[in-house]
């Protein structure tokens, strides 16, 4: 009896759902990407599932073969474990395919009938193999040269499109969640006609635009001094007064992002805002880095100002956290220096943040009122960082809300080990005054065109197989003695 009774108290504290749950935010798509190279680091007891509706496993791979998507770069052994530990816990299982680093083949293996029908396939041996709940398509990006070595053609949105529609077709696939995480732009228009992407709707459950990575343009030979913008931005109209050549202007925000994909033809309760649990950093020497008036005030940060926006210099790489790369050879073969990346955890750990997520005492930070994120500047290291905090999480939640999204995806897992930015996302409250106007286009007519190519520089940087092998490695670096 006691025992019962203990059930059912049990039961009943799982009924009034906290508001730091899934299950009491509302939201139905509650999801994080976990990066199957960090379970050294994160291992899957150490996830916070009720958090979560759905969570997907980073990456299986295309390879040449349209009927041989891989599992070798990822852990094999590992993907079974995650799906029985998500389903023990109620969460959906998913598989993500692609990838920064992985998306060479996906224009190539949906490029002809006979190679999606392969490819298909492959997906569904996949499904049953693993007996996944979700499928992620994490093409990027399908029209526009994404590393720089992928397979890519003027007819991939409209070959996606037909690999999805048979897919779904398949007994298999047909209960199957279907998701596909995008660039901040809808998939570029074939034969300038948009009016396929509202046809996605009809097989994607959702689309989560990636709204990161917006604050670099690694092209070669970019303009060297250019302006640190915010890597996520909520909003990107601060950036007006930002000269073209200074800064990636107009590069794509929350706000953005969600109104090009319903002006296309996507619902707005089908669009899940991918969100970053990680910053860019940037080399800025200290007499950029605060404004002239609080300069002379040398001796006390907290009373310095950051100055917004200010400019570094495009060539002088940062460092980034453990987890980041010091830089190597892409699949592509092509040098890529380090990708100046810092996870939540790791801000937290070098002592710039406290563990609520607080700048600490001493650490300059600035709270950027438009793209409603925060920069920190490390003063030992010459290094300004924009990234994301409870706030700016609060913020997007409130976002998601206001607009009827029905969720938020964050990348990845385990950059929020503790669920402190988690929590401020799933009990932000609404903003009606972070509504959007846009609605969506009727199906037949074509309202946008696509960024040509702006969407291109986009990057993924976590993604990239160089910084995987890297993160492999130092993770045993990690663990050995
Ligand atoms: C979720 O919905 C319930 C019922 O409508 C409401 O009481 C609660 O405040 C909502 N929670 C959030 C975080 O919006
Ligand atoms: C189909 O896949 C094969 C590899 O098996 C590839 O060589 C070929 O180019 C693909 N076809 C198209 C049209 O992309
Ligand atoms: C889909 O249906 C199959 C067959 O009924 C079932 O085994 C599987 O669990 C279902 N999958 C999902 C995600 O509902
Ligand atoms: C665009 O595509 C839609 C559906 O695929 C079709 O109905 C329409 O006629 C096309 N319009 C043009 C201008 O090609
Ligand atoms: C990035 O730099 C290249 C080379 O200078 C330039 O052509 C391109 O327009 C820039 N992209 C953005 C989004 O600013
Ligand atoms: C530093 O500046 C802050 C803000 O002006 C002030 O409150 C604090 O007392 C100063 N600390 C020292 C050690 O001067
Ligand atoms: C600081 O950085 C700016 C912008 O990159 C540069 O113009 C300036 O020369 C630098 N100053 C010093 C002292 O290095
Ligand atoms: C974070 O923790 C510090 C130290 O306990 C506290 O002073 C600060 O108010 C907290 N920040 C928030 C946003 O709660
Ligand atoms: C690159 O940045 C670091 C750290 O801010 C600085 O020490 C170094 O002088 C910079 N190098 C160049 C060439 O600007
Ligand atoms: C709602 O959003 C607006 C616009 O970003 C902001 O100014 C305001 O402070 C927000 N309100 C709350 C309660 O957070």
């Amino acid at each position: 009896m006691i025992l019962l009774g203990l059930l059912a108290l049990a039961a009943a504290q799982c009924a009034a759902a906290s508001s730091t749950t899934a299950a009491g935010s509302n939201y139905t798509a509650a999801v994080g990407w976990y990066a199957g190279y960090h379970e050294p680091d994160v291992p899957l007891s150490s996830v916070l599932w009720t958090k979560y509706t759905h969570m997907t496993y980073a990456f299986a791979v295309p390879t040449v073969d349209p009927g041989a998507i891989s599992l070798a770069e990822s852990d094999a052994e590992l993907l079974p474990q995650f799906v029985a530990a998500a389903h023990k816990n109620g969460v959906k299982a998913g598989l993500s395919i692609g990838g920064w680093g992985g998306s060479q083949f996906y224009s190539s293996n949906l490029g002809s009938a006979s190679n999606r029908t392969s490819f298909v396939k492959s997906v569904t041996g996949l499904i049953q193999k693993y007996k996944l709940d979700l499928i992620d398509f994490d093409w990027e990006y399908p029209g526009v040269q994404g590393i720089g070595c992928n397979t890519i053609s003027s007819s991939d949105t409209q070959n996606f499109l037909a690999m999805l529609q048979e897919l779904r077709a398949s007994p298999i696939a047909s209960n199957i969640t279907l998701t596909a995480a995008t660039a901040v732009t809808p998939f570029p228009a074939t034969n300038t006609n948009t009016s396929i992407i509202p046809q996605f709707a009809a097989v994607l459950d959702w689309i989560a635009p990636m709204v990161y990575d917006l604050s670099w343009n690694w092209t070669a030979g970019s303009p060297v001094i250019q302006r640190a913008l915010p890597s996520s931005p909520l909003d990107d109209s601060c950036f007006a007064e930002v000269a073209t050549g200074e800064g990636l202007q107009g590069r794509g925000s929350a706000k953005s992002a969600v109104e090009a994909w319903v002006a296309a033809g996507i619902p707005r309760s089908q669009i899940v805002l991918g969100v970053p649990a990680y910053g860019h950093s940037f080399n800025v020497n200290a007499s950029t880095a605060f404004l002239p008036s609080s300069s002379s005030s040398s001796a006390n940060n907290t009373a310095l100002q950051l100055a917004p926006y200010p400019f570094y210099n495009t060539l002088n790489h940062t460092v980034g956290d453990a987890w980041d790369g010091t830089g190597g050879t892409d699949i592509c073969g092509a040098y890529e220096g380090p990708g100046g990346t810092w996870d939540f955890w790791a801000l937290v750990d070098a002592g710039y943040l406290l563990a609520n997520g607080s700048a600490a005492a001493g650490v300059p930070y600035w709270w950027d009122a438009c793209s409603e994120t925060p920069y920190l500047y490390a003063m030992d290291k010459g290094v300004l960082v924009s990234y994301d905090d409870p706030r700016s999480f609060a913020a997007k939640g409130a976002f998601v809300r206001a607009n009827g999204l029905a969720g938020f995806s964050m990348w990845e897992v385990g950059g929020d080990p503790k669920g402190v930015l988690l929590d401020a996302i799933l009990s932000a409250p609404t903003n009606a005054s972070l509504a959007i106007t846009a609605a969506a286009a009727p199906a037949a007519t074509s309202t946008t065109t696509s960024g040509s190519g702006s969407n291109g520089a986009q990057r993924r940087r976590r993604v990239d197989g160089r910084t995987l092998a890297l993160a492999v490695l130092i993770a045993v670096c990690w663990m050995a003695p």
